[in-house]
């Protein structure tokens, strides 16, 4: 190819992406509009005593306000897309990241706007959506949302229903915000139930402490003990309504936004779920050796930097497509091996398939993408020996190495990277025996290398540091791991 074609190339694919970006803006802007319309409609129609008839709900001073709350939440909206674009950049442009903030504000100001007039105005749920937007999104945009979404909704809610309750409404902003700044900052400690309705409660004990004081201190409001006291407790209620809403529709936006939590993971994780139950029963070599796997995966993804849960979770499932023909595989064979009378062209395609189908099995169950995504990438392209070398004892011609390979995408994730080594570390090592710990050492350098010379690294991020680190945790891990497997006192075979 010509200089110049080149060039005419590079300039057509900036146009192309000016064009995109150009859209993806377009695109947001109306989003964000649609949203805060609908907002606005929301916080006109609780004023129900005012817009009793359609009249009065489109008479012009109704549809300026409506008009003008609009305005108040696009700038809410617009200024937390801005920030998440300065923290999490690729967030910002999925247009999954964004249905979940709008779904979220949106309950928020809903649940707010009902318990606010019904209850309380201490019993406005406004952590909800701050510990939504931090567990799916980003812990920072979590706390900028908490930040201005409260004072947003405090500011819409004084406007549609006067301002005789705007030392409480202060009061209840900072106590939302100083509750959802605590629980997003120990939110990762929380990893249990239990643990987080416990957080949940020192948080709203800690932070029930300002409507106390406020209550006491304001010259506006009543000086009695108890009805600070009783403010404290509508704050208190207030934290755990939103721990509650909080786990109740939290596994409900992981299922329809198809995101992952650190819950999903635990419970997809979980022998009891269907696709491994099945694996365990069906193929119960493959189970083990995905077991382990998922062990070393683990490993290896603490080591450098992604996370466990998900790479263990993911390796667990790696081989789900062998359920297809689970006798094919020869860790669930007991002495019949269907491939003795089967051509090896036959025997490849059964073997090679099993990445497809996996994926299609995973999709099909409703997990998480990169969990399917590992399932289908974890052999890449590479070659399956034991059956090339089999077809090449069995004609003079040249074998075709493309037939006896792979043909999915290579590795796109490092977890996917991690898999595609632990796999094939688990099974070279089954049956190998080393002299000494150097000699383990290089066997597993080896195998690493190997992949990478194929070139099966090229599509993910990895870094050769990452692989060092990978290599380093393997040696260290296997041999307490397979103690009975790995002697160093046997010869090499
Ligand atoms: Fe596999
Ligand atoms: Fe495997």
């Amino acid at each position: 190819m010509k200089v110049s074609d080149k060039a005419k190339d590079a300039q057509t694919s900036v146009q192309s992406g000016q064009k995109q970006n150009r859209k993806d803006i377009v695109r947001r802007t109306v989003f964000i509009a649609l949203i805060s319309l609908m907002l606005a409609l929301i916080i006109r129609l609780s004023r129900f005593e005012e817009v009793g008839t359609a009249r009065e709900f489109f008479s012009p001073d109704s549809l300026m306000r409506i008009f003008l709350t609009a305005c108040i939440m696009a700038v809410l909206f617009s200024t937390i897309l801005v920030y998440t674009a300065f923290v999490k950049r690729e967030r910002v442009l999925n247009r999954k990241y964004l249905n979940v903030l709008a779904a979220s504000a949106t309950l928020t100001f809903i649940c707010g706007m009902v318990f606010g007039q019904l209850v309380n105005i201490y019993v406005v749920p406004l952590m909800l959506s701050s510990l939504l937007v931090a567990t799916l999104i980003d812990k920072r945009v979590g706390i900028i949302t908490s930040i201005l979404l409260s004072q947003s909704f405090f500011l819409t809610y004084l406007l549609a229903f006067g301002t005789e309750a705007i030392i409480e409404s202060m009061a209840s902003v900072i106590t939302s915000i100083v509750a959802s700044i605590f629980m997003i900052a120990y939110l990762e400690k929380a990893n249990t139930r239990l643990r987080f309705i416990a957080l949940g409660a020192v948080v709203g004990l800690l932070s029930a402490i300002i409507p106390f004081l406020v209550s006491i201190v304001a010259p506006t409001t009543s000086d009695d003990i108890l009805y600070a006291l009783i403010s404290s407790l509508w704050a208190f209620i207030a934290s755990m309504l939103s721990v509650a809403l909080y786990m109740v529709i939290l596994p409900i936006f992981e299922f329809v936004f198809k995101l992952n939590t650190a819950f999903r993971i635990s419970e997809i994780s979980s022998v009891e779920s269907s696709l491994l139950r099945r694996l365990s029963k069906e193929a119960p070599g493959t189970f083990n050796h995905s077991l382990v796997v998922g062990n070393l995966a683990e490993l290896c993804a603490f080591a450098i930097g992604e996370d466990p849960q998900l790479a263990k979770a993911a390796a667990y499932y790696h081989d789900v497509g062998k359920l297809e023909h689970p006798d094919c595989f020869i860790e669930n064979q007991k002495g019949y091996n269907p491939h003795d009378e089967l051509i090896p062209e036959v025997s490849v395609s059964i073997i090679t398939n099993h990445t497809q189908a996996g994926y299609n099995m995973i999709k099909k169950a409703g997990l998480p993408d990169i969990i399917a995504d590992v399932a289908r990438e974890h052999h890449g392209t590479t070659q399956v020996n034991y059956f090339l070398y089999k077809a090449q004892n069995f004609t003079e011609d040249d074998v075709d190495k493309e037939d006896f390979s792979y043909n999915d995408p290579k590795p796109t994730s490092k977890i996917a990277a991690i898999i595609m080594i632990a796999d094939t570390v688990e099974a070279a090592t089954r049956a190998k025996g080393c002299a000494s710990e150097k000699e383990f050492r290089l066997f597993i350098h080896n195998l690493i290398k190997d992949k990478a010379d194929q070139g099966q690294f090229t599509d993910c991020a990895i870094t050769f540091k990452d692989l060092q680190r990978i290599e380093d945790t393997l040696v260290e891990a296997i041999p307490s791991m397979f103690h009975a497997r790995i002697d160093y006192s046997k010869q090499p075979r």
